[in-house]
């Protein structure tokens, strides 16, 4: 006998509402799986993101039951808590359609946190060598694998309470780039971070760290940053 979910979706922008859908339950049945059963049976108005389906794109991310999660990794089994499952899109960024998320603010802050690589070298000169066992290249490898998911994001009230803040995953990159010895753009990033929006916003409880897909820890690199920022102003002082 085939069992159903109760499933409660996200329809309609900021003002929408929750509709409910009935959906088969399967072995190994993933909440995307559950979405797009939605959208190909029930509901093809129904809108929402994927490209990979194996957690390399992160595109899929949405709210799961309160959390923020990918819903290609995310197995029924381990978030229907008693065969209900509730799926709206991510927090803390407008909602265009459905589960679809508006993600320009968070890429336009990746940008203002001075996101980007800035080297000197070009095609002529031979590869800089970093020492794989150095304490800023462990530092820089650590939260390199960021995906650009903004499951963190979506899942740190500090965005939520002041929308100019960087977040998670734009400090994070940062980090990685303070890290990064071949950089020449440290002077105009620590100034970025630096700012009220910045690291010092933080309240370091964590959630960014405990969603990450990619288990990257988005609040030691805010840790790391902020120690540098204080370090720098006792510097100047000297
Ligand atoms: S730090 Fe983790 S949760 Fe945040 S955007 Fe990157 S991969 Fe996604
Ligand atoms: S630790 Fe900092 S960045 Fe992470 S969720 Fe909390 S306030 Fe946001
Ligand atoms: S569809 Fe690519 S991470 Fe889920």
């Amino acid at each position: 006998m085939t069992t159903n979910l109760e499933v409660k979706v996200w329809r309609g922008k900021e003002d929408g509402g929750f509709v409910t859908y009935e959906v088969p339950r399967l072995d190994s049945q993933t909440v995307l799986d559950v979405v797009t059963y939605i959208q190909r049976h029930l509901d093809p108005a129904l809108s929402y993101r994927y490209a990979c389906r194996v957690g390399m794109c992160g595109s899929c991310a949405m709210n799961i039951n309160g959390k923020a999660g990918w819903t290609c990794r995310s197995h029924v089994s381990h978030v229907a808590a008693g065969g209900k499952l509730e799926i709206a899109p991510l927090s803390n960024l407008p909602v265009v359609k459905d589960l679809v998320v508006d993600m320009t603010e968070f890429f336009d802050k990746w940008a203002r946190a001075k996101g980007s690589f800035k080297g000197v070298l070009t095609r002529y000169d031979q590869f800089a060598r970093v020492e794989p066992a150095s304490k800023q290249r462990r530092a820089a490898d650590a939260g390199i694998e960021c995906i650009g998911c903004a499951v963190c994001y979506s899942s740190c009230d500090v965005v939520a309470w002041r929308p100019d803040y960087l977040g998670p995953a734009a400090l994070n990159r940062a980090w990685t780039l303070v890290n990064d010895v071949r950089d020449i753009a440290q002077p105009e990033r620590m100034r970025a971070v630096a700012g009220d929006a910045g690291c010092h916003s933080c309240h370091t409880q964590g959630s960014c760290t405990e969603r990450c897909p990619k288990s990257l820890a988005p609040t030691a690199g805010i840790a790391g940053l902020k120690r540098l920022v204080v370090k720098a102003a006792l510097g100047s002082r000297k």
